[in-house]
């Protein structure tokens, strides 16, 4: 049998076996140097000394090509046990708030399995949190440690170094006591350093392997949508009725010959209808196809299966968070220039739904959101921007998970009577429009208002959203110069974040004072704009979520608002 004939798959095993191959021979060799450091092999021909130094790429080499940390993290202590000259060493791992022993020698079994590791605690537990190289000469005199942390610790001197990973502490590799009775050197310290290095490699390595063997929701996703043989999608009945490809040709796919054809089943023009849709379930036709055509579509592709992507673990919470915040984009861009008001009320209100139940089930995904806004004055990114930062923000007042879903839906579309405005107009800032442009402008509340209503699938309150979010609380607002509470509760909510929004927009950089400065100035230049109450409440968010607890514009803002 020729190379050319072997199946892809067999050709994936065998990369396996010949991986596998020099996982061993590296291994082997590793271990060799560590038990021979006086060979007469041309490359161990060197005093014991300089061995860790001369050899360290080898020794990165066969950490790194390992891809079972099981068998690294023993291999990894027996090195800087050996290569330091110490009596023991362990390894740790960080898990959250969990430090986990992974590797000991030199220590009896029994104390090596009862030694409890905290954050914060003792040598190991400093290390975790200052995430810094440590260096102990004598346990007795150091007075920032207790005695009672090295009890089973060997001699007096301890040389403990972080393994970081994208900038966390990740775990600790730690060695005690020298045989020579010397103290640890920068020279030592340096060699745990480039191990720590390598382990880190190591275990980013096992992280990308783990990823390749198990591809998350969103890897596969991403790669049906780019697989280059096939130029249809598959989509659900839901997303070509009310969903993202609502209006696109559909097609079937039929086999001939061992390949797959797809036929044009119904024009994108054509009303999918519900007796449509059951045709469909009756002829047991469950897999619908649509032309490839671009990265909006495959935004819209990911739209449909977003549930699946952000529930998958496999997938970092960066990446889910990216992609949540990517989509309500692209479905805003659909909703400004779609007729279909009905079709972006179902979108606005699955994606909100999703994106709630993504925030609500992972606290990491709060505090990262916020993070993850981008302020640039896109007009779309405005809308998402708004309605993320009304989903956070509800849910700091602890709003019920409906009224959520109606805030944040309601929040995604307060703008959409833009659409019936000239598009040259929604681009420029509202000081650089005319007079007539200005009031052409404003009518994109009661022209939002109106579409929401038509459509019949949104709630009132959301609605209102949209008719009164520039309304302010002093009555000088429009479109119907409402005063205080005869605006809608969410709509005082939406004036402060659609102002708040549209401010941070306009500066530059973006530090946590950013966010006081624009409230400082928005509140400074609109007195008697925003309901007091809320906006009280909205500052003390903004203080949680930023993390500031005292900071000099933020009391400036207090005091404005008082
Ligand atoms: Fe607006
Ligand atoms: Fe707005």
């Amino acid at each position: 049998m020729t190379t050319n004939m072997l199946t892809q798959t067999v050709r994936e095993d065998l990369q396996i076996v010949q991986d596998t191959l020099n996982d061993i021979r590296c291994l082997a060799k590793l271990y060799y140097l560590l038990h021979h450091p006086r060979s007469t092999d041309k490359l161990m021909d060197e005093s014991y000394d300089s061995l860790k130094e001369l050899n360290l790429k080898e020794i990165g080499y066969a950490l790194t090509s390992v891809l079972d940390l099981e068998r690294v993290f023993p291999l990894v202590n027996n090195i800087t046990v050996c290569g330091t000259g110490s009596l023991s060493g362990i390894i740790v791992l960080v898990d959250g708030d969990e430090v986990q022993l992974k590797a000991a020698k030199g220590l009896p079994s029994h104390v090596a399995n009862d030694a409890v590791f905290k954050v914060g605690d003792g040598a190991i537990g400093w290390v975790v949190k200052c995430g810094k190289s440590l260096v102990i000469d004598d346990i007795e005199k150091d007075l920032r440690f207790n005695k009672q942390q090295f009890q089973w610790y060997l001699g007096k001197t301890v040389l403990c170094v972080p393994i970081k990973a994208r900038g966390r502490v990740v775990g600790v590799i730690s060695v005690n006591s020298k045989k020579s009775g010397d103290g640890y050197t920068d020279n030592d310290v340096r060699f745990l350093e480039t191990i720590a290095a390598y382990v880190a490699i190591a275990i980013r390595n096992t992280d990308l392997y783990e990823r390749l063997k198990n591809p998350s929701k969103l890897d596969h996703f991403t790669s049906t949508y780019h697989d280059k043989n096939n130029t249809y999608l598959p989509v659900t009945l839901r997303s070509i009725k009310t969903g993202a490809f609502a209006g696109c040709d559909l097609y079937l796919q039929t086999v001939v010959n061992d390949e797959n054809k797809y036929l044009l089943y119904c024009k994108g023009n054509k009303l999918f209808a519900d007796e449509r849709k059951e045709s469909f379930v009756k002829k047991n036709i469950n897999k619908i196809y649509v032309a490839k055509n671009g990265n909006g579509q495959y935004l819209r592709y990911m739209e449909i299966n977003l549930e699946q992507v952000v529930r998958d673990e496999m997938a970092t919470l960066h990446e889910r968070i990216h992609i949540v915040y990517e989509v309500a984009t692209n479905m805003m861009t659909d909703a400004l220039k779609d007729s279909s008001v009905g079709i972006a009320v179902e979108r606005a209100r699955d994606w909100t739904t999703v994106a709630l139940d993504f925030m609500l089930k992972d606290k990491e995904v709060y505090s990262h959101l916020m993070e993850m806004l981008t302020y640039d004055g896109n007009v779309l990114r405005h809308s998402v921007n708004t309605a993320i930062l009304g989903l956070l923000f509800g849910y700091y007042l602890e709003m019920p998970v409906n009224d959520l879903l109606t805030l944040g839906t309601g929040l995604l579309l307060h703008d959409i009577g833009k659409a019936k405005i000239d598009h040259y107009m929604i681009k420029k800032d509202m000081e650089e429009l005319t007079k007539e442009e200005r009031e052409q402008m404003r009518k994109h509340t009661d022209l939002g208002f109106i579409l929401l209503s038509n459509s019949g699938n949104l709630g009132r309150e959301a609605c209102l959203i949209a008719k009164q979010h520039h309304e302010r609380y002093d009555g000088k607002g429009y479109p119907e110069s409402l005063k205080g509470e005869e605006i809608h509760y969410y709509s005082r909510i939406t004036r402060i974040l659609d102002e708040f929004e549209i401010r941070m927009s306009r500066i530059t950089g973006n530090d946590s004072n950013s966010a006081f400065n624009v409230l400082q100035n928005m509140v400074k230049g609109m007195e008697g704009s925003f309901d007091k109450e809320i906006l009280k409440k909205f500052i003390d968010f903004l203080q949680v979520s930023t993390g500031e607890e005292s900071d000099e514009a933020l009391h400036k803002v207090v005091e404005l608002v008082e």
